[in-house]
Formats: structure tokens, C-alpha cells, sequence
């Protein structure tokens, strides 16, 4: 079934936070109060996939065109393997691009293996190791990507 995406609402809030829970270990993801936060940013864009009208997953970004930051992207175990995060991500880096965007960057947890191959397969690749960056003890990923620029479109 084609997911339906649409913008997050504030009452999808405890929807995404027990999302996030189920998709990070304890201390990578994120405190209500974070959460919260990075929602509430005028710079922040938070996209939400429905499936037989229940949320399936969601991407939340933040962007300084033309830099933006995937601060997470989660899917409901459920949900995974059907393309909805591939859904989410082209959305949200079509939006981006509209607005200027160029360069996209995320950290993801080295052990990640999913995550990592679904950056991967999307186009991003691994820039740096953050040592320690998660918990004190885990390293990161900080990985990249440059959109493709904004062409006109020739009119006849
Ligand atoms: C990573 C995650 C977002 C992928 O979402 P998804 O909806 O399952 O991904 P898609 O179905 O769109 O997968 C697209 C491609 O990514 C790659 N991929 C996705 N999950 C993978 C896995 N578990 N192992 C290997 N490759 C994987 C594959 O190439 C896949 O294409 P294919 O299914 O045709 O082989 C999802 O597993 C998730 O939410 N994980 C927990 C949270 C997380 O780690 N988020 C990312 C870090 S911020």
C-alpha cells in the first residue's frame, strides 16, 4: 500500500516520542523535552508517513540553506523493508532542495548496520568517525550529501 505522507501535527506528538524510543537504545534517542525542541524550531521540518492510518514512521530536518541536518529519521519496525523511509527521505530532500538546500548531513551510530546501509543506499556517504559521540562510548558516522541543483526548467 502507497504510504500517505503529511506534515507533522503537535498531536502526533506522543506518537513520534514513542516511535523514537522503540527505534534507539536508551540514550540516543530522544528526551520529550529534545524532542520537543527540535520540533518547535522555525528551521525544522518534521514530515510524518501514515500506513492504514497509523504513523508508520517520520523525518524531522533542520536546514540553514544551503545546509541541512537529518536529525532523525524512524520507522516502525512493522514498516521496514517497504520503502517507507525511502519515501520520507526523497520527500523531505525534495523540500530541501526547493528551498535551497545543497549540502544534507546526519550522524548515525557506527554499529547501525541498517542505518548506515540506508544512508548508503541513498546516496550519502560516511565523512567522518565521531569518536564517542553517542553515550560517551559509541562512535558516529557523520555522513553527507549534496543534492542535486535546482535546474530551471525550460519553458516553451
Ligand atoms: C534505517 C531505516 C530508517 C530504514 O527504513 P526502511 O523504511 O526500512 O527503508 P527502505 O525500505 O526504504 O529501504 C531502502 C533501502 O535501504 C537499504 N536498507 C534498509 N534497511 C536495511 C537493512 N536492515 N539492512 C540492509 N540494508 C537496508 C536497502 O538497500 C533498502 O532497499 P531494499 O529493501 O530494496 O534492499 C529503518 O530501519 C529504521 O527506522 N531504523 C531504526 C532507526 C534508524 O536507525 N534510523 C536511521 C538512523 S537516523
Amino acid at each position: 500500500m502507497t504510504p500517505v505522507l503529511r506534515p507533522y501535527h503537535p498531536r502526533d506528538f506522543s506518537a513520534l516520542y514513542r516511535l523514537d524510543q522503540a527505534c534507539f537504545p536508551a540514550g540516543i534517542s530522544y528526551s520529550k523535552t529534545t524532542l520537543r525542541y527540535f520540533l518547535s524550531l522555525r528551521s525544522a521540518e518534521c514530515l510524518v508517513a501514515m500506513q492504514d492510518a497509523h504513523i508508520a514512521g517520520f523525518i524531522l530536518t533542520e536546514e540553514n540553506p544551503p545546509l541541512a541536518h537529518i536529525i532523525t529519521l524512524d520507522i516502525a519496525e512493522k514498516f521496514r523493508r517497504q520503502g517507507l523511509g525511502s519515501a520520507l527521505l526523497s520527500e523531505s530532500e525534495r523540500n530541501l532542495a526547493l528551498r535551497g538546500v545543497r549540502h544534507v548531513l546526519l550522524e548515525t551510530a557506527a554499529d547501525n548496520e541498517a542505518g548506515v546501509a540506508f544512508w548508503k543506499h541513498h546516496g550519502y556517504g560516511i565523512a567522518a568517525t565521531l569518536k564517542r559521540y553517542y553515550l560517551g562510548r559509541l562512535d558516529a558516522y557523520e555522513m553527507r550529501k549534496i543534492l542535486p541543483a535546482q535546474g530551471v526548467t525550460a519553458s516553451t
